[in-house]
């Protein structure tokens, strides 16, 4: 595997598989990697002839109050990893390549960015979309792949890649999960063994809604209101907020259909955790 810094090198390499006629694979990832983004890069590896992976923890994505700095990071454990997947190139750039001191162009997908987790994270979803164009000019994927545990980034590159007519394809994996259900994530590292118990509620909550739904329930207020309920009868949690939402255009539903996204944010202690599960009618 060829790591690779700076992107200048990186664009090289890529015309040159592309003149090579390579099909390239493409996951961008922050680092600190699992199991789900393990999975995402062999759907990747099967999908194309060359495999792309990012590492790269971007500011404009976090938030002033949010944990950029403490975000966990550990290449010496991540390339082995990657290594074994046979990865061809990882490209880390540095922060000062990527936004230069007189950096001021921006990428904003309006209304699939402005409810759910953007509601509470004013800017991350520009963070995003920008790092990705940015990322997807640089590396020139046919296509790259993205997990459903993040639902609402995936609509926004989808939405992205539409709008601003980007030649490539954008494919998505489902939620890997550990064993007892919790969705993994880096962020999983930040509990305690007593919140890594609470953070169970999340899983536990997405099969609680689906049996009430499938039961026959269609109060919308109630519905959200007994999974708050359910979900902070868990020690140490918080919910910020349980939506039902239509799985396309993430507005919330007014009556439930047909199958709609159930989207969860909840603190377990100081740590901020997402989840989410379609429930097809
Ligand atoms: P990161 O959180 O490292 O996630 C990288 C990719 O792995 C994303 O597509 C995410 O949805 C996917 N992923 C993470 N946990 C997963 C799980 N349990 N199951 C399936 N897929 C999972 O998401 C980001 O980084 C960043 O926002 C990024 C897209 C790299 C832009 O900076």
């Amino acid at each position: 595997m060829e790591i690779v810094k700076s992107k200048e090198q990186m664009k090289a390499i890529s015309r040159g598989f592309k003149k090579e006629g390579y099909r390239i694979g493409f996951v961008p990832t922050m680092g600190y990697l699992h199991e789900g983004h393990l999975s995402l890069i062999r759907l990747a590896k099967c999908k194309s002839d060359r495999t792309v992976v990012s590492i790269f923890v971007n500011p404009l994505q976090f938030g002033p109050n949010e944990d950029f700095q403490a975000y966990p990071r550990d290449l010496e454990r991540d390339i082995p990893l990657l290594e074994k997947e046979g990865v061809d190139i990882l490209f880390v750039p540095e922060v000062e390549d990527i936004y230069p001191a007189d950096y001021q162009t921006y990428v904003e997908v309006t209304h699939l960015s402005s409810g759910l987790c953007g509601a509470f994270r004013s800017g991350h979803f520009k963070g995003v979309a920008t790092i990705l164009l940015k990322l997807f000019n640089i590396v020139k994927p046919d296509l790259a792949v993205f997990g459903e545990k993040d639902y609402q980034q995936i609509r926004v590159v989808e939405q992205m890649v539409k709008d601003l007519d980007l030649d490539m394809e954008i494919l998505r994996h489902p939620i890997v999960r550990e064993e007892d259900g919790l969705a993994m994530s880096s962020r999983n590292t930040y509990l305690s063994s007593e919140e890594r118990r609470s953070a169970l509620s999340l899983y536990q909550a997405l099969k609680f809604v689906e049996r009430l739904i499938l039961g026959g329930e269609r109060d919308l207020t109630k519905i959200r209101e007994l999974t708050k309920e359910y979900i902070e009868s868990f020690p140490h949690t918080k919910v910020q907020y349980v939506e039902i939402v239509h799985p396309h255009t993430l507005q919330s539903v007014e009556e439930i259909r047909g199958p709609v996204l159930v989207a969860l944010a909840v603190f377990v202690g100081k740590t901020r955790l997402i989840d989410n599960k379609i429930i097809d009618l």
